[in-house]
Parts: C-alpha cells; structure tokens; sequence
C-alpha cells in the first residue's frame, strides 16, 4: 500500500528543520485568555495582539455581545442544518436586512464563512463556456471556487490595469465574463486600482465582483470598502464580505442588485450544503453591522494608528510592503524563512503577536511579518509594539541579514 501522506515528507522536514533550531512551532501557540481586541493571555504573559483583523474592535461590544447572548437564550446553540433543509431564523433575515442597508443593496445572502460565500458566488456565477477573469494574487478562497465550478479561468498580473485589458482582448466579446477584484490584498496590504480595474472590465463587458473583506467598515464614506472609496459602486456587481474580520465574528456574504440574485439559494452549492450559522453568530453580526453603519470616530482612529505603526517601521528602518500606509494591514518584508521564524518568535518573546506569512499563502519568495491595526490600539500599545520591533531585530541580527541579502 502506498502512503497518501508521502506527498507532504518534502513539507514535514522543512518544518522539522525549522523547530529543531530551536523557535516554536507557530501553530501551538495558545491564547488561554483574550481580555480585549488587543490583548490576550499567551503563555501566562499579557501579550498585545497586532495580527487579528478585528478592525474595528467589534468582538467586545458590550451591544453585540448582549445581541449574542440573548438569541443563544432564546433560539438555541446551532440550526443544526443548512436555511434550505432546516429553514431561516429571524436572525438570518435580520442579518441579510443590516446587509442590505449597510450597503444600500436590494439583495443580501449570508453564508458560513467568508470562504464559503467566494467558493459559492465564483463556482456558480461562471458555468461552463464561461470567462473568470482573476488577479493573480486572487485569496485561496477565490482560486478554490475558480477549481469548484466550470469555467475558463484567466489570471492577470497583481494590480496590472494593462494586463487585465490584453487579456479581456484576446477573450470572445460574446463569452460570459467574470472579473475579480479584491478592495484590499491581505498579504502586502495594498489596495487595487478599481476605478482604473472596474472601468476596463466593464469596458469589455463582464460583471464585476469585488471581495471587501480588509476593506469593509473603513474605506469609503459608509464604510462599505474601497469600491465605495473609488467611486465604482455603480459598477460593481457583487461584493462579497466576511463576518471575521471589521464585523467581530465568523460568517461570509455577498450583495448585489442582480434581479435574479434570490435564485442563488437553489443553485449555489456552498450555500444549501452545509450549516447556517448559528442564531448566536448572526445576531452578534447584525447588530456589529448596523454599528458599523455609525462608526466614523472609529474608522478615523484606525487609520491613525495604521499610519503611526506604518511611518514608525520605515522610521527604524524596516522594509515594508508598502510605500506608503494603504490598508490596516502593515506587512514587514523579511529576507527569509528562518530570519521570518526567528523574528515572529522574539516578537512573541516580548509579548507582541504578529502574523508570519510565506509562500505560497504569499507571492513567490515573499516572506513576511503582518500586522493588522484595531481602532481599540492605544498609542501607547503602538509605542510598545514600535520598541519591541527594534529589539527583535537587534536579536535577530535583522538588518545585517538584510544588508547581505541586498548585497548578493
Ligand atoms: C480576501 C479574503 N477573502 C475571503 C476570506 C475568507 O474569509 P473567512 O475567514 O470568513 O472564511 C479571507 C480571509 O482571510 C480573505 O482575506
């Protein structure tokens, strides 16, 4: 018999490698506590969160957590089934309605998860003889619903308004045509040029979907995302989202003004096939998103934090992902895998957690701290968080690590 599990030997050396010299395994990490948006308990020790994308706080709301625990109470633990099978619950409908109104959209469809909502909307939008037309650093969401369905799939270059526009060109005018888009890259935290994106899709005439997951509570004047802030929404034709990151919780969506839209609830896999979310979880979502609607201070204050942590990396030196701070998310370019695992876990050492990314989560050969921002950060946290770059570096021996890598 042949093992299954030969194809990973290449994967569990590279990361027996890593452990045995001496980091720890990123993946044991425990939060025995979670005291605040930004802070939790790890090994006994306070240690400041910097790699949530609780955006804007909202999972220790005291009128969304009181939402929570009154439809626990009052409708029980789980659906125990899919919206198709075992029905809607008033929090289902309610939570479509806030969608609805949080994005001035005439439909709204609630799915588990983010990762649900992309596998469902790109598998069953695009059939067969179909064009889906993506970025190339596209989330694993979004990939895995291009291999779910039937369609041709297209990549362009990351953020390429050129290339999107040779590859529209060389497609058949008449042919079904899917572009997708997403407001923020969660890797490096750059933002996509979509009125320059949206205007050459439309041009070619396909339909447009925007993914808003880092972008939903802050960019543009509602808070919908950045195809709010761009100017586009009239050319959008579907946004999808996720509870898990500004909302506080988990579930995904997706809205649009489609006429047809409502027939996704029979034909849309991931949607009928598995569980709803739980009443608890949508009641906490509905009532995070109506707050949403009304969180100006908030959405200020969180990007006067992601500016301050952003300007006061480059100041000492650190190489980011960015020129310029665009996005809650501040990546810290590291020079390889070993410095990226020694550095993540000094960070942890001194008590801040941060994200550790590489391929092929990643694009290729890109190693990366990422920090995302909470409009809960205090100044002071980022003060710490600053000081504790810089100790993790001189650890490390960043900087002389870097110089060489620079100079080969
Ligand atoms: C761009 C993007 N889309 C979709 C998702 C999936 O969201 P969820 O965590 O709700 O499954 C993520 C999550 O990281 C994401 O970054």
């Amino acid at each position: 018999m042949s093992d299954l599990f030969s194809k990973f030997d290449p994967l569990i050396s590279e990361r027996a490698g890593v452990l045995a010299k001496g980091v720890r395994d990123p993946f044991a990490i425990v939060m025995q506590q979670v005291k605040s948006p930004t802070v939790a308990v790890i090994d006994g020790r306070d240690t400041i969160l910097l790699g949530t994308y609780n955006y804007m706080g909202m999972t220790f709301d005291a009128d969304v957590i009181a939402a929570g625990e009154t439809a626990l109470r009052d409708f029980g633990a789980g659906t125990t089934g899919s919206r198709v099978l075992n029905g809607t619950y008033q929090g289902h409908k309610e939570c479509e309605e806030a969608l609805k109104d949080f994005y001035g959209m005439e439909h709204a469809i609630v799915f588990s998860t983010g990762y649900l909502a992309n596998l469902g909307m790109v598998s069953t939008l695009a059939g067969k003889g179909d064009y889906i037309i993506l970025d190339a650093d596209s989330h694993a969401s979004i990939y895995d619903g291009c291999y779910l369905g039937n369609a041709d799939i297209v990549r362009f270059k990351h953020n390429s308004a050129e290339d999107l526009e040779k590859r529209l060109r060389r497609l058949p005018p008449e042919a079904g045509k899917l572009v997708i888009l997403e407001g923020v890259y969660s890797m490096l935290g750059d933002i996509a040029p979509l009125k320059e994106l949206v205007g050459i899709a439309k041009a070619h005439g396909a339909m447009v979907l925007v993914d808003e997951a880092h972008g939903m509570g802050f960019f543009g004047e509602h808070g919908r995302g950045v195809y709010e802030a761009a100017g586009v929404a009239d050319d959008v034709d579907f946004v999808v989202g996720t509870f898990s990151k500004s909302v506080g919780t988990v579930g995904g969506f997706c809205v649009s003004n489609h006429p047809k839209f409502e027939i996704l609830r029979l034909v849309c896999r991931p949607y009928t096939f598995t569980a709803s979310l739980p009443p608890a979880v949508v009641a906490c979502a509905a009532t995070s998103i109506r707050k949403l609607m009304h969180a100006g201070e908030k959405r200020q204050r969180l990007w006067e934090m992601s500016r301050k942590l952003h300007g006061g990396l480059l100041a000492r030196g650190f190489r980011l992902a960015t020129e310029t701070c665009e996005s809650a998310i501040v990546s810290v370019l590291m020079p390889d895998q070993e410095t990226t695992v020694r550095m993540w876990q000094a960070m942890l050492e001194l008590g801040v957690y941060v994200n550790m990314s590489r391929p092929p989560a990643t694009p290729a050969g890109v190693f990366l701290l990422r920090c995302s921002l909470c409009a809960e950060h205090s100044a002071a946290q980022l003060e710490i968080v600053l000081e504790r770059f810089g100790q993790a570096a001189a650890m490390v021996g960043l900087f002389e690590t870097a110089v060489e890598v620079a100079a080969e």
